[in-house]
């Protein structure tokens, strides 16, 4: 299990981690040693369904021979996707075997990635970015904000089971900051008022809309354009006259 097989490395950086830590050791949610649990074990079976064992075929074929092995992070997401958004040690075994591969290096890749979950998680999964940027526009009242209105702990399930939370680093959208990453979707520019109208909307299954909720699109300039703002120019612009049909 990922237990022993982790044990030797992880112990060491432990040590040496206690040793030079000199601030808050602040604990990550992500679940990184396979303890076996009634609802993920590897005597419960994972099968893909027939539409996506053709995904995962069709994924397979996009890989040479002797290189299949690039389709693992694309056949885990598949198997998490099928299995409610989380990805058990079975379906681990599973992607293992379909690309003849030790399941040691399964285990490296799925503990590595945040975007695996490894523990049974709810219907939508609220991921906080608490990196700098999003911290200095006020993640910290945006956690809170879906602690409370959820009744849910970073890292935990709500009671109603409808929700997860999790605190994740940067997810790329650090000029919308703060935001929050729901399933597949991207809400920016949060305040806690915005925070608290989404968590409503999903307790009732319906989808607020994505993007950023302070009313500019995508990541242009609150204000308008600054740059950029005249017509772009045709071919042939600033060419020389003699290079000229
Ligand atoms: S710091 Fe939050 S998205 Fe980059």
């Amino acid at each position: 299990m990922l237990s022993s097989l982790r044990t030797g490395t992880q112990s060491l950086w432990r040590v040496s981690s206690r040793a030079l830590q000199t601030t808050a050791n602040l604990q990550h949610d992500s679940l990184f040693v396979h303890r076996d649990t009634p609802e993920d074990n590897p005597s419960i079976p994972f099968e893909f369904t027939a539409e996506n064992q053709k995904r995962a075929d069709a994924l397979l074929n996009i890989y040479p021979e002797g290189h299949k092995r690039g389709a693992m992070i694309p056949l885990l997401d598949l198997a998490q996707r099928q299995n409610g958004g989380w990805l058990p040690i079975s379906a681990m075994h599973k992607v293992a075997d379909m690309l003849n591969l030790p399941k040691m290096r399964v285990y490296e890749v799925a503990t590595f990635y945040t975007m695996f979950i490894r523990r049974p998680i709810g219907k939508y999964h609220l991921q906080v970015c608490t990196t700098t940027p999003c911290w200095l526009r006020g993640s910290d009242a945006v956690l809170k904000a879906i602690t409370d209105t959820t009744g849910c702990h970073v890292g935990g399930n709500s009671p109603c089971g409808k929700f997860s939370v999790s605190e994740v680093e940067c997810l790329g959208a650090c000029v919308n900051a703060p935001m929050l990453q729901v399933n597949d979707d991207y809400y920016e520019d949060l305040t806690i008022e915005d925070t608290k109208e989404i968590i409503e909307k999903l307790k009732r299954d319906e989808k607020p809309k994505p993007g950023p909720r302070n009313g500019r699109f995508a990541a242009e300039p609150l204000g308008g354009l600054t740059s950029l703002t005249e017509e772009p120019t045709g071919p042939g612009y600033g060419l020389q006259d003699a290079l000229k049909a």
